[in-house]
């Protein structure tokens, strides 16, 4: 397995495999690597002739600086993560080199997809997470790039941007994927002390809640989202940051809920932010109900 940290190795590196006529897939990480992007390097596989996968905290997406800074970082894990994994190059720039002093460049979505849910929660992270996959994209020059479904409002605005920006990049989206208790799996998730870990459930189960009392025909978003409020708030040291019902259609927020909505959820457990969704009418989540 190749390692660049040069942006000039990893582009002469995907130049080469472009010429010999390999199609490159690509899964742009903040590593802190677990199952979920196991799952996205393994779809990554069968979508490329070769892997890539780049492993950068982006500073310009996160609005907390003790956010970034209690960002999980465990690099050398990460490299062997990926080298069981058969990786052909892990990409892991120095902040220095994606962002040097005098750096003044962003990409910005602008409309609905960034007027809702952690667009408005976290002002400029969007526009950070845009910027540097734009970039990682020009150095890396993928076929096609693999995002997990978790961060739906994420990956929406990449291929927002890729469509207007007409880059010649496929976005591809992997599904969620789930502990056996639900909780869906994210590199915050290591932060969980116990007694948050275990509270933490109450997400997905709460997401459940809710789908089917939409399932049993409520449509009024407000009761929805109470319904999903009710089970995480029950715990100490839970904050919650929003719970909104969202049309995939046009990504408004709206009264009435109806088939193309989602309930898109973040959750603070003792400090560490968690987010999650479930498609209103969708399969159910695999989470104990007690009634
Ligand atoms: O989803 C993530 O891990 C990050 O937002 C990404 C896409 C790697 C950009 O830093």
């Amino acid at each position: 397995m190749e390692q660049f940290e040069q942006i000039d190795e990893q582009r002469s590196w995907s130049l080469a495999q472009r010429q010999a006529g390999k199609r490159i897939s690509f899964v742009p990480t903040m590593g802190a690597l677990h199952a979920g992007h196991a799952s996205l390097i393994e779809r990554a596989k069968s979508e490329g002739d070769v892997v890539v996968v780049s492993i950068f905290v982006n500073p310009t997406q996160f609005d907390n600086p003790d956010d970034l800074e209690a960002y999980p970082k465990q690099m050398e894990r990460d490299w062997e993560v990926c080298q069981s994994l058969g990786v052909d190059a892990v990409f892991v720039p120095t902040k220095e080199a994606m962002f040097p002093n005098g750096y003044c460049t962003f990409v910005e979505v602008v409309g609905p997809l960034q007027e809702s849910l952690c667009a408005v929660s976290r002002p400029g992270h969007f526009r950070g997470v845009c910027t540097v996959v734009q970039k990682l994209f020009n150095i890396v020059q993928p076929d096609c790039a693999i995002f997990g479904q978790k961060d739906l409002q994420q990956v929406l605005i990449i291929q927002r941007m890729v469509s207007d920006l007409s880059s010649p990049v496929e976005i591809i989206v992997a599904p969620t994927i789930r502990e056996d208790d639900g909780l869906a799996l994210s590199s915050r998730n290591q932060r969980l002390d116990d007694e948050s870990r275990a509270n933490a459930v109450s997400v997905p189960r709460g997401l459940e809640l809710a789908n089917q009392a939409f399932k049993a025909g409520e449509r009024n978003s407000n009761k929805l989202m109470t319904a999903f409020a009710n089970e995480v708030l029950m715990y100490e040291n839970v904050d919650l940051d929003y719970a909104d019902v969202v049309d995939l259609d046009g990504f408004v927020e709206c009264e009435e809920a109806n088939d193309h909505c989602i309930l898109a959820v973040a959750v603070f457990f003792n400090g560490v932010r968690l987010i999650d969704h479930i498609h209103l009418g969708g399969p159910s989540l695999p989470v104990a109900i007690e009634d």
